[in-house]
């Protein structure tokens, strides 16, 4: 999509929706608080994913298992608070919609009601449809996730490439014809992705799923570079603010204890 105008407003649903196969990819990046979504959104991505990614890069688990549905209301609402362009899309956590459609249209709703999301995500293909469509039918735009879906860490032993072809291929579609606006690949080969981008008629995108996706994410804290708790191949780092934080809070340590901070000129007289 193209640059935010000096006047922004935000992106829609069939905008996003729209913006598939269009030359010009999407862009997406999670955020989790306030202060990381007002500068991710000025740098004027697309949409801004409040992922349950933030049970690992927030929260130091080791997956996203542990991650609740209140925890994730809550992130939702601080991102929103600051974004003035992007489309906000919230996940829904584990075993928060897997349940019934019931479930699922209830608590999505939450992340509407009261965090202010725009749309929701949820991971899984066919056997995620029917609780898709029921959101969809309660007015509750949904993007779906295939392929790798973390929340399937102990079904697949592990974070693993996902290559079983005609099953992804499969949920994709799947997804698709239960209405959702969208559709993150995760961890596929990218001949893989290329096939179901071209099978299906919602923008997919990709994480860890090669360059034929109509746009990409990656987590915040993975683009600029602030998470070493493991570096998959698919991440590429923008920056390295990890390292220049240490250096930073070394550096006022030193001056803390050398006595030249506070200087004269942060004194009151
Ligand atoms: O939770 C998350 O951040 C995600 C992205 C990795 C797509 O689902």
């Amino acid at each position: 999509m193209s640059q935010p105008s000096a006047v922004s407003r935000p992106v829609t649903v069939p905008e996003f929706r729209a913006a598939k196969g269009r030359a010009e990819k999407l862009t997406v990046v999670t955020a989790y608080d306030c202060t990381a979504a007002k500068l991710v959104d000025a740098a004027g991505v697309d949409a801004i994913l409040v992922g349950d990614s933030l049970g690992t890069v927030v929260q130091g688990h080791p997956n996203t298992l542990p991650v609740t549905l209140a925890q994730m209301v809550y992130h939702t609402s601080l991102v929103v608070r600051g974004t003035a362009r992007a489309l906000v899309v919230a996940d829904l956590p584990f075993l928060t919609y897997q349940v019934s459609p019931r479930q699922a249209v209830k608590n999505a709703g939450k992340l509407l009601k009261q965090g202010g999301a725009a749309a929701v995500k949820m991971e899984g293909g066919e056997r995620t449809a029917e609780a898709i469509a029921a959101c969809v039918r309660a007015d509750v735009p949904v993007m779906g996730h295939v392929g790798l879906t973390p929340q399937s860490v102990n079904r697949f032993g592990g974070f693993k490439v996902q290559r079983d072809a005609e099953h992804i291929l499969a949920d994709a579609r799947a997804i698709e014809q239960a209405g959702a606006f969208a559709l993150v690949i995760e961890c596929v080969p990218s001949d893989l992705a290329a096939r179901i981008t071209a099978a299906v008629s919602i923008p997919t995108i990709g994480i860890g799923a090669g360059p034929h996706c109509d746009g990409q994410v990656l987590v915040y804290h993975d683009l600029l570079g602030l998470f070493d708790g493991f570096r998959p191949k698919f991440v590429k780092r923008y920056a390295e603010l990890g390292e220049a934080t240490r250096a930073a809070v070394r550096a006022y340590c030193a001056e803390v204890r050398k006595g030249t901070f506070p200087g004269p000129e942060h004194e009151f007289k």
